[in-house]
């Protein structure tokens, strides 16, 4: 992290790939005093991403802290600085501070089947955890990866599928909201297909992310199926805005989701007070 938390670092994007009509995957490197092109960080954290003029916005980090040491976003239009981001070109100039926030305990969580759950963009960050176990393939026992999207345009990381689900031990479940003529695979709700799979909780943690209607169906799904508060992590990312514990926006009770998160436990979402 740079010594100045609120002093940006500039980077240059280095690749703008499209995933949907609105969610662009951008590969940026820093342009470092002493030549480093990305900072270290861990699945689960965030930066603070901002174009010059217009602002900036947390952006949890896509890409995995594993080699090929990339630093990469995929980023939705949802407002004025995603909009400006898209509207910009490679090799042109961003400013980043971070990395932020703490982790998914991926170390803790070794020896463990994981079963990750993504609804729309809340892939992003799940595409972290999911390139960083494969890349940590031994340590883990089945992987399963089940992803939702309201449309089959709308999935995320298509291109990267294949690759996925040639990984040893390693399931990857599809579903839409609404499918289309060419799409073959399942049509419904990511809360309704997990129960269909129903993925056995033991020696099981689930990692979830997507819209908080879902989260809140999938944590219910999950406890039918039999997992325990404390081996389901979800990461929260709204509220935020300064990323470091001043702006005050993030706090749910004592706790700040920018510091004490963005990812917790449903055990721990379970002890804070209701907002
Ligand atoms: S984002 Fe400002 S205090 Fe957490």
């Amino acid at each position: 992290m740079s010594e100045n938390i609120y002093l940006p670092r500039m980077a240059t994007i280095k690749s703008m790939r499209p995933e949907t009509i609105d969610v662009t995957t951008f590969q940026i490197a820093l342009n470092g005093t002493n030549g480093e092109s990305r900072f270290d960080y861990e699945s689960g954290q965030f930066a603070e991403v901002s174009v010059l003029g217009v602002g900036e916005a947390p952006i949890s980090i896509t890409s995995s802290p594993t080699p090929p040491e990339t630093l990469e976003f995929s980023i939705r239009r949802v407002g004025q600085l995603t909009n400006a981001l898209h509207e910009l070109n490679v090799g042109d100039k961003i400013g980043i501070r971070g990395p932020f926030g703490n982790s998914f305990p991926l170390k803790e969580l070794e020896g463990q089947n994981m079963l990750i759950i993504g609804g729309g963009i809340g892939l992003a960050p799940m595409r972290s955890v999911i390139l960083n176990l494969f890349d940590n393939r031994k340590k883990y026992g089945k992987i399963d990866i089940i992803y939702g999207a309201r449309s089959p345009q709308d999935l995320v990381f298509k291109s990267e599928y294949e690759e996925w689900q040639n990984v040893e031990n390693t399931g990857l479940y599809l579903t839409v909201d609404r499918g289309d003529e060419e799409w073959k695979g399942n049509v419904g709700l990511v809360p309704n297909f997990l129960k269909e799979i129903n993925p056995s909780p033991e020696n099981t943690t689930g990692i979830t992310c997507g819209p908080p209607i879902m989260i809140k169906f999938v944590v219910q799904a999950l406890a039918e199926l039999g997992f325990t508060s404390e081996h389901v992590i979800t990461t929260m990312e709204r509220k935020m805005k300064c990323g470091v514990g001043k702006c005050g926006r993030c706090n749910i009770g004592g706790k700040y989701v920018c510091l004490d998160g963005p990812v917790f436990t449903l055990k721990q979402l379970e002890e804070m007070p209701s907002d």
